[in-house]
């Protein structure tokens, strides 16, 4: 199977591709996004947004993520959303980010939902995860806003910049979708 492209009632979520790097690095490089997420780097170099990309096919083709572009007829690329595959387990890690000039439209929630129900109905995924940083409400806040369930809060669980961060872990069961 290719990539999918999934369509949702603003956006579209598709592959990536290298026409997509300089947008990438723009969005991905503002410090406020790099700040809550573990593996965005900072600064965000020439060249790192197109090894990323580079990457995608083959994460694909061997089922180990899923990543896809969040676009909009009007601004284009306006972010990402994702899905770390363990499927020996049946279960993602769920991860996203939303370039700043288009926080706080529902976007990340809306991509979130459409890749969440691929790895449920397509993917056969029993579970997906997702962990975010204390100091992060908005992407509680979206987990919430997706049905997760408040699974934990690992204390200073991991090291960025620096600093110690609580990580707060929420989950959903496929079988979570059909109650309440
Ligand atoms: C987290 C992030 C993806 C959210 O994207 P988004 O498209 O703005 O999310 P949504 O619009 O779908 O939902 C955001 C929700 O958080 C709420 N919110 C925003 N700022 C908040 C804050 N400081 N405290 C509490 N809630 C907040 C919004 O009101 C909204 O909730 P509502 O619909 O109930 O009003 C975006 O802020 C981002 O990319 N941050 C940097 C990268 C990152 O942190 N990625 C996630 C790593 S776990």
């Amino acid at each position: 199977m290719s990539t999918p492209r999934l369509r949702t009632e603003r956006l579209v979520l598709r592959a990536f591709s290298a026409d997509d790097a300089p947008t990438v690095q723009r969005l991905a490089g503002d410090r406020e996004v790099a700040s809550t997420t573990l593996t965005i780097p900072h600064p965000y170099e020439g060249g790192m947004a197109e090894a990323w990309i580079e990457g995608h096919a083959s994460n694909w083709a061997e089922r180990t993520a899923l990543i896809l572009a969040v676009t909009t007829e009007t601004d284009g690329l306006v972010g990402a959303v994702g899905l770390h595959l363990k499927l020996e387990h049946l279960r993602a890690e769920l991860g996203y980010w939303i370039g700043v000039p288009f926080w706080n439209r529902g976007y990340a929630t809306e991509a979130a939902e459409a890749v969440m129900r691929f790895g449920f109905d397509e993917l056969g995924l029993n579970r997906i995860q997702a962990g975010h940083f204390a100091r992060n409400p908005a992407s509680g806040r979206v987990m919430e806003k997706l049905g997760m369930t408040l699974e934990a809060v690992r204390r200073e669980h991991v090291l960025k910049d620096d600093e110690l961060e609580d990580l707060v872990l929420y989950a959903v069961l496929e079988s979570d979708r059909h109650h309440g």
